[in-house]
């Protein structure tokens, strides 16, 4: 298929296109690099560097797509409380602009990165698709936004469209991984902070209901999650809005984390307690179990150490990359 990837100069959007290239499609990737960097978009892709509302409506309406995969947005939790304007223009009316370009274009597919964040605090784990969604900053609430809207247009217009909820992402594939300039995810941040770019790391929350007292939360690793995505696009059926949660289902707590990358990283990491975030649930773990039975979906790297070691080996590889520029 000829498909377009939102986004796609990011972490997941970059991994996905690669793994899209790997089976075969043909890929264009639209990005205005404000978190990414042209370096993560896969070899084998064109690259057109812009804004989806502009430039990747410009795109679906003059070349003719068989699917838009769509990643590219404002994600930062703490900014969405602090600058909402940003999310539900950068998320739900950008979004809304290429959802009007698939319409008017009469483009068949849509897969939609939303997130966990919709659920806000859960009242049950795992947590299933059918819990309530009742997000508790705007990050979420712009993602839940997106869903219904992408819900009403597969109704009324036939599209066919997943949209997939994250839990954690992480580790790493085909030599891209997370490489933000804002780092807000656990694992990369834990390991700069073996890698001496960061003093200590903090672990928010030493008194949650959990056995560690720590946070617990799902981690999946990219390839599997990427793995869903073509699933996904393979599977959808016009006028259907499939939702589904991708998380391993296992939930680790942020001092197994820790503790897993100084297993990985052959050393302690300077880790400082701090007071609980706002908003912070206790336990965050997915039932992925629609997934696995709608889509032949099987997740293969639920191990910790496995997706330390891949986050790690992509961070160290940067490392060498800047290394032999500067020779
Ligand atoms: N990483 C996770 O754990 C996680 C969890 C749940 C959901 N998600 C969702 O997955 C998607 C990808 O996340 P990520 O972690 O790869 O983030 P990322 O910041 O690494 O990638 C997002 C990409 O989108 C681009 N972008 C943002 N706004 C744009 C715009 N208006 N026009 C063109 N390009 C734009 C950025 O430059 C960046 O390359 C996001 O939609 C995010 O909400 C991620």
């Amino acid at each position: 298929m000829k498909l377009l990837v939102t986004g796609g100069a990011g972490y997941v959007g970059g991994v996905c296109a690669q793994v899209l290239l790997e089976d075969g499609h043909e890929v264009v990737v639209v990005d205005d690099l404000s978190t990414g960097n042209a370096d993560g978009v896969p070899t084998g892709a064109k690259f057109v560097e812009g804004d989806i509302a502009t430039a990747g409506v410009d795109l679906i309406e003059s070349e003719s797509f068989d699917g838009v995969l769509h990643f590219a947005a404002q994600s930062l939790v703490g900014e969405s409380v602090r600058q909402p304007e940003k999310y539900w223009h950068g998320n739900v009316v950008k979004t809304l602009a290429l959802l009007e370009a698939i319409r008017r274009t009469e483009t068949p597919r849509l897969v939609f990165s939303s997130t966990a964040a919709v659920y806000g605090e859960p009242e049950q784990v795992p947590i299933t698709e059918d819990s309530a969604a009742r997000p508790t900053n705007p990050y979420g609430a712009s993602k839940l936004a997106i869903d219904h809207a992408i819900t009403s247009y597969a109704n009324a217009h036939g599209l066919a469209a997943t949209s997939l909820r994250y839990f954690n992402v992480a580790g790493a594939y085909g030599g891209l991984g997370e490489n933000r300039v804002v780092e807000t995810h656990l694992i990369p941040l834990v390991l700069q902070t073996a890698l001496g770019h960061r003093e200590t790391i903090s672990v928010f929350g030493t008194d949650y209901p959990t056995p560690d007292g720590t946070a617990v939360r799902d981690y999946i690793h990219i390839r599997d999650l990427a793995q869903a995505h073509l699933l996904a696009l393979a599977q959808s059926r016009p006028g259907e809005h499939r939702i589904l949660n991708l998380g391993s289902g296992t939930g680790f707590s942020v001092r197994q984390v820790i503790s897993a990358c100084e297993q990985v990283t052959g050393g302690p990491i300077a880790a400082v307690e701090a007071p609980r975030r706002a908003g912070d649930p206790s336990v965050l773990i997915a039932s992925s179990e629609r997934a696995v039975a709608e889509l032949g979906w099987q997740p293969r790297h639920h191990d910790l150490t496995e997706i330390v070691s891949d986050a790690w080996g992509f961070l160290r590889s940067l490392g060498d990359r800047a290394h032999s520029a500067r020779r």
